[in-house]
């Protein structure tokens, strides 16, 4: 999506499925489909045709562009719309997130998970982006801001999408599965390979190799049900967020997985002490990495301790001795350590920054191997980071993961610090040797409340 992105494109030829799209009529049009089979791309040619084509017929009217995220509105979704915006038809204005249209007309620019995002605006186009993304009221509240002025007809709307989520979603079970009774919607459904623009050999590679469900609905855009997935309850509304500065009182700590021709996967961890959340806040991810640059990353999170993948430890003594921080092998007992995340994440107390992309990306696809009960290779390199983190209980961090579930007798204290690393143990009881003390830590928190 970089590629193209600067570069205007005076020219738009839509294939095939593209044209469909562009040639129906229908009130609201959702097109699911796969990665990169060219959805953003007629989304933002077919809103800049609705507007030229209401500009010519002197119409002034308002439109709205609608992302789940502003990171993927900019990302992806803006940088395809202005890519292929006519010079002259407006000016966008970053600050007031609108583009002013030059006969006076406004295209709103809006985020999903902002509340009340779309409140008081009205569109006569909208185009949501990666429309799953959002959620049901988002869908609802859009429909009622395409009603215009008495009289007038009504606003059409365009979704573009990936399938997110499982077949239950909202947009499977109420458009989709419903489409033969919904006269005003049409949907159409294009993969990968449908895109001429793109480099087949990435499909066919795919095809070959990958998962099945996953490679169904990652490249050819269909909502299936995933057969073998370790982590289901993983979604992207719950488990995902903007990210946001961390206070420094929150403890930081880290799971690595180590690879070479494998990515190295490490996911700095932090903990909420109010919300009892912990937080995925950022990612190493890349293959044929020295220890001299995960070294360099691991000092320049400043993490108290990294948990290394247990089958690394060569690579974790060679990255000590570059940066002299606390490392511990990690326990890497998978099924332990899966229940453990799995719990974690059905109590919504596992968030991802949204810059984490590809543990993201991995904890959809993570998956069984067939036939088997142990998980398979591919998309296992976040998910093993994330395990490795949670899999020693180094600074009470298992007490941290026990208390969002069972009722415990709460403390009550306000002056909660998790990192107080020169306050005086409260109890002899909680005082822990460990072998490696190149950088000493009491436990983050003491939540146990009885002395
Ligand atoms: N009609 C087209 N003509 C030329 N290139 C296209 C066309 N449709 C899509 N592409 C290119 O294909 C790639 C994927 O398109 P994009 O719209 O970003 O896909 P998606 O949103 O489905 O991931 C981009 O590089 C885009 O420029
Ligand atoms: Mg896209």
């Amino acid at each position: 999506m970089a590629e193209g992105a600067e570069q205007r494109q005076t020219v738009f030829t839509p294939h095939e499925l593209q044209q469909k799209v562009l040639d129906s009529e229908a009130e609201q049009l959702l097109l699911v489909a796969g990665h990169r089979s060219g959805k953003t791309s007629v989304g933002a040619i077919w809103l800049i045709r609705e507007i030229a084509n209401d500009m010519k017929a002197g119409i002034k009217a308002d439109y709205l562009v609608l992302g789940p995220t502003y990171r993927i509105l900019n990302q992806s979704t803006l940088r395809t719309l202005f890519g292929y915006w006519p010079r002259g038809m407006g000016e966008y204005k970053k600050q007031d997130s609108i583009i002013q249209l030059a006969n006076g007309g406004v295209v709103w620019i809006r985020s999903a998970d902002k509340p009340d995002a779309v409140e008081g605006l009205t569109a006569r186009r909208a185009w949501m982006d990666e429309a799953a993304l959002c959620n049901e009221t988002t869908y609802d509240k859009v429909c009622q801001r395409l009603v215009q002025k008495a009289g007038e007809p009504k606003g059409r709307l365009l979704m573009t999408t990936t399938p997110y989520g499982s077949p239950a979603s909202w947009m499977n079970i109420r458009l989709i599965e419903q489409r033969k009774f919904l006269p005003w919607l049409f949907y159409i459904n294009f993969s990968m390979a449908d895109n001429p623009y793109i480099d087949k050999a990435v499909y066919d590679r795919a095809k070959a190799t990958m998962n099945e469900s996953i490679f169904q609905r990652d490249f050819e855009g269909r909502f299936v049900q995933i057969e073998g997935l370790i982590y289901p309850e993983f979604n992207r509304h719950d488990h995902v967020c903007d990210a946001f500065e961390i206070p420094s009182h929150w403890p930081r700590w880290a799971g690595l997985d180590y690879g070479w021709s494998d990515p190295t996967s490490i996911l700095g961890i932090t903990f909420d002490p109010e919300s009892k959340k912990f937080y995925l806040f950022t990612q190493f991810y890349k293959n044929r990495q020295l220890s001299e640059v995960i070294g360099k990353y691991i000092s320049h999170n400043n993490f108290t301790y990294t948990l290394w993948d247990p089958a690394a430890v060569a690579v974790m003594n060679e990255t000590r001795s570059v940066c002299k921080l606390r490392f511990e092998q990690a326990d890497n007992s998978v099924d332990v350590g899966i229940q453990r995340v799995t719990k974690l994440l059905k109590e919504n107390r596992l968030v991802f920054f949204d810059s984490c992309e590809d543990a993201i990306r991995e904890m959809e696809g993570y998956c069984y191997a067939p036939g088997s009960t142990k998980p398979a290779h591919d998309n296992s390199h976040s998910p093993d980071s994330i395990r490795y983190g949670f899999s020693k209980n180094l600074a009470g961090i298992y007490d941290l993961i026990r208390v969002g579930g069972v009722s415990r007798k709460r403390t009550g204290n306000t002056d909660f610090d998790p990192l107080d690393l020169y306050k005086k143990p409260k109890s002899k009881r909680n005082k822990k040797f460990y072998t490696n003390d190149l950088l000493p830590y009491e436990s983050f928190t003491d939540i146990s409340g009885d002395d």
